[in-house]
């Protein structure tokens, strides 16, 4: 397994380019099984999730071309038993959001359960109260859902806890039922709203996403589509904080700034200095980091996935800081691994609070989780000497190349291959 190696104290200086958003491609790829032509989508991230995507896709009848630029044809589909199989679900429990295409499209999908993972046990259960609204049949067997439906009908929906792939498989399974659909209580993050975008380019009829309440009018076909993915929002605030706590100045080329709201209010409250410049945001880190209160929310609230990267600028900030993880209830795994290089971090359930400023000791950690890891090379960024962290397959799915990237931006990280893990 790899091992990345960071000599800690280098200022970050330079310009970054924010890649295509993880969290929107993989719905979109779902969407192509909607659809009765082939899709292509411009600036795809290179990560291991997307790749695993296309697997399931190629295993489900579909044929793949490209990565940056990815191609899909969904004309093959239909030949199998339109099966999600254990062991690509249980690598990436994003593969459960080929059901509602699947059921909408072909009448029937076998899909594993995710079963849990490092942050959570991350249940599905919403997904399937909102398919059998739609209409569908749902079977539970042998740790498979099995699903069918002749023809989705629209149907009135209130999802009892918000839930980001929950509404987008009910989403798109609404897109082919016929009749009208309502959705309430629904996610607003911005890949939920990129996925109604791209639905409606393929000629569905989708109004409100980004709002509590989705109203879909359901169409008999949807047709193929081109489309440039919107950029990462949780890669661009894991490089800002990256210059915010090494006293850096970065721009971020493409950064989505109306889809950051929250984290940026939360840097410049911490004393860092956001601005728009040209297409993205110039970040300039101060010389003393001030604490900050952080309560995770659902979209537009402060988002979960930058609770591992906010905490270690809260570990550099003077003084204490709060930070209440409300959407999973096992995020904190990167806290020992931080504690171990230094920090003081004091977990009660939800809450950990914070005492700073850190001054971090590089040391061997290991990454356990994709955002965990993101925040294990933070603090090496700033650490003093070497920080080896193990196992960062979890980094590669949802970080593209993020040692070169940083090296360019001066930071000294050098990653090995095949290193003992
Ligand atoms: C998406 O996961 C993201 N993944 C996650 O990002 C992100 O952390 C999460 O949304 C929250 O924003 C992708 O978009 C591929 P949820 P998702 O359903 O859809 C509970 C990353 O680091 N819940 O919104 O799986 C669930 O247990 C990843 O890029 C139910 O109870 O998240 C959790 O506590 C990690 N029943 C909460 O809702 C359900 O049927 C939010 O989960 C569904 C969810």
């Amino acid at each position: 397994m790899d091992k990345i190696v960071i000599e800690g104290g280098k200022r970050l200086n330079g310009t970054i380019a924010v890649n295509g958003a993880k969290n929107a491609a993989l719905p979109l790829q779902c969407a192509v099984l909607l659809a009765d032509g082939v899709c292509t989508f411009r600036r795809v991230p290179r990560l291991s999730d997307i790749e695993t995507m296309n697997r399931l896709l190629q295993s489900l009848g579909c044929d793949i071309a490209g990565e940056q630029t990815l191609t899909i044809d969904p004309r093959g589909v239909n030949e199998g038993p339109l099966e999600a199989a254990y062991d690509l679900v249980k690598t990436m429990r994003a593969s459960v959001t080929v059901m509602g295409p699947l059921l909408a499209r072909y009448g029937r999908a076998k899909v594993s359960l995710p079963g849990g993972c490092a942050i959570g046990a991350r249940p599905i259960d919403q997904h399937l109260r909102g398919l059998e609204a739609l209409g569908a049949d749902i079977e539970l067997s042998h740790g498979y859902v099995h699903a069918q439906a002749r023809r989705l009908r629209g149907a009135q929906f209130v999802f009892d806890t918000i839930t980001v792939g929950g509404t987008q498989n009910v989403m798109m399974a609404a897109a082919l039922a016929k009749g009208s659909t309502r959705l309430e209580n629904v996610a607003r993050e911005p890949e939920v709203q990129e996925l109604a975008l791209v639905l409606n380019k393929m000629g569905a009829k989708i109004d409100g996403a980004g709002t509590p309440v989705i109203e879909i009018e359901g169409v008999d076909h949807l047709r193929g589509v081109e489309h440039v993915i919107l950029p990462d929002r949780i890669e661009a605030g894991t490089f800002m904080v990256a210059a915010a706590i090494t006293r850096g100045n970065v721009l971020l080329e493409h950064a989505p700034l109306d889809h950051m709201h929250a984290v940026v209010t939360k840097l410049e409250e911490a004393g860092v200095e956001c601005r728009a410049e040209g297409h993205g945001i110039r970040v300039i880190g101060p010389d003393r980091l001030t604490p900050i209160d952080v309560s995770t929310q659902p979209h537009p609230g402060f988002p979960t996935d930058m609770q591992a990267q906010i905490m270690v600028l809260a570990t550099v900030a003077h003084g204490q800081s709060t930070i209440i993880e409300t959407i999973f209830e096992n995020r904190f795994m990167h806290v020992p691994e931080l504690c171990r290089m230094g920090a003081q971090i004091h977990v009660n359930a939800n809450t950990a609070v914070v005492r700073g400023p850190t001054h971090y000791g590089g040391t061997t950690v290991m990454a356990t989780d994709l955002r965990a890891s993101a925040s294990l090379v933070l603090a090496g960024l700033v650490a003093r000497g070497k920080t080896e962290i193990r196992r960062v397959y979890h980094l590669d799915r949802g970080y593209e190349a993020i040692d070169v990237r940083l090296r360019e931006l001066g930071a000294e990280i050098q990653r090995y291959h095949g290193a003992r893990g």
